[in-house]
């Protein structure tokens, strides 16, 4: 699957960029291949357009915010959150101004993050409660620009085969590479997986782990939420939660913006977020190495490829026949490279 060239893809929300980036002015973010500017209007609330001027197509992300209006750095023509041209400074006061607009995305802020969507979101941002329970604390963790496509990082997340051959420096057991079963909920944003892996326990992952022990078990409840955003719930047997949030935004066919999220039920005291950052940045360092190798057009449909996968690998097929019925669903078809 080509990313960008599949309409319905547009019609989901994504994770672009830090909110707290946007208040020394605009900042521009590509999402399926368009360029867009994202800025904080007159109410602190971020606001998403096309980033082209409509006068002589300069972007609007070389010019600056004005009182919650975006201002071109050009000609100075000034536009609102819905794209709506507000000022010519070159016009007399009394001129009445051309109906001019540039296209506006649907645009909010959610955990920390500006979520994007560029046509009519056909699904709400998922919810984590975790974001206002008080017994947790939120990490921003990682915000990088991967070279791969949305789907590799999709079923990588859910993929319990690669521990032991990817992650085997990390937590993967090398010499146990038969994968652990999930159980699989289907549900309407995707499906729930749970499985329940035994992983090693290094020293440095002792406090992330709340446990001392050379192994020890992480008990995995896994959202996937079409199309490509996830929730990892990992509890250890110490009671300690560490509960990932990952959108894999996609910045064209072959790049993402990996996003993550971490939410603790334990204290700064407890494990630092230092050594949390620390931990996870190798762990998804292993994944992008690999990842990175990938071919970013992903096929869906493996019927037309002999792509049969591991008998592990069913949250895989589930979300490739998901993502093909997603796009049916809306007159489409799978876009991709030809196979053989
Ligand atoms: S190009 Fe933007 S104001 Fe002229
Ligand atoms: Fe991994």
């Amino acid at each position: 699957m080509l990313t960008t060239q599949q309409k319905t893809l547009r019609k989901f929300w994504y994770a672009t960029v830090p909110l707290h980036t946007l208040t020394d002015g605009p900042v521009p973010f590509r999402l399926m291949g368009e360029d867009i500017v994202i800025f904080l209007d007159e109410n602190g609330e971020p606001a998403a357009l096309a980033d082209r001027c409509c006068h002589r197509t300069a972007k609007l992300s070389k010019g600056w915010v004005d009182a919650g209006k975006i201002v071109c750095g050009y000609h100075g023509w000034t536009y609102d959150r819905d794209g709506k041209l507000v000022r010519i400074p070159q016009f007399d006061a009394d001129t009445v101004l051309p109906r001019h607009s540039v296209p506006r995305h649907h645009c909010v802020g959610r955990y920390g993050y500006a979520w994007v969507a560029l046509d009519d979101p056909l699904l709400p941002i998922f919810d984590v409660p975790e974001d206002s329970d008080p017994a947790y604390r939120r990490i921003f963790q990682f915000d990088q620009t991967w070279n791969c496509a949305a789907m590799r990082m999709m079923e990588n997340s859910f993929d319990n085969a690669h521990f032991s051959f990817v992650h085997k420096n990390t937590f993967g057991i090398a010499t146990a590479p038969k994968p652990k079963k999930y159980e699989i909920e289907e549900t309407d944003y995707g499906f729930y997986a749970a499985s329940l892996i035994e992983i090693l326990n290094p020293p440095i992952a002792h406090q992330v782990t709340g446990s001392t022990a050379e192994t020890t078990e992480r008990n995995m409840r896994n959202a996937w939420y079409l199309p490509f955003c996830r929730r990892l719930d990992m509890e250890y047997p110490s009671g300690i939660r560490h509960i990932i949030i990952n959108s894999a935004t996609p910045i064209d066919d072959g790049r993402i913006q990996l996003v993550q999220l971490l939410y603790r039920n334990d204290t700064e005291a407890d494990c630092p977020t230092e050594k949390l950052i620390e931990w996870d940045a190798v762990i998804i360092e292993e994944d992008r190495e690999v990842l990175e190798s990938t071919d970013p057009d992903a096929i869906l449909d493996v019927s037309r490829k002999i792509e049969q996968h591991m008998p592990s690998d069913r949250p895989g097929m589930i979300m490739r026949r998901r993502l093909l019925e997603l796009l049916r669903a809306n007159g489409e078809e799978e876009v991709t490279r030809a196979y053989d």
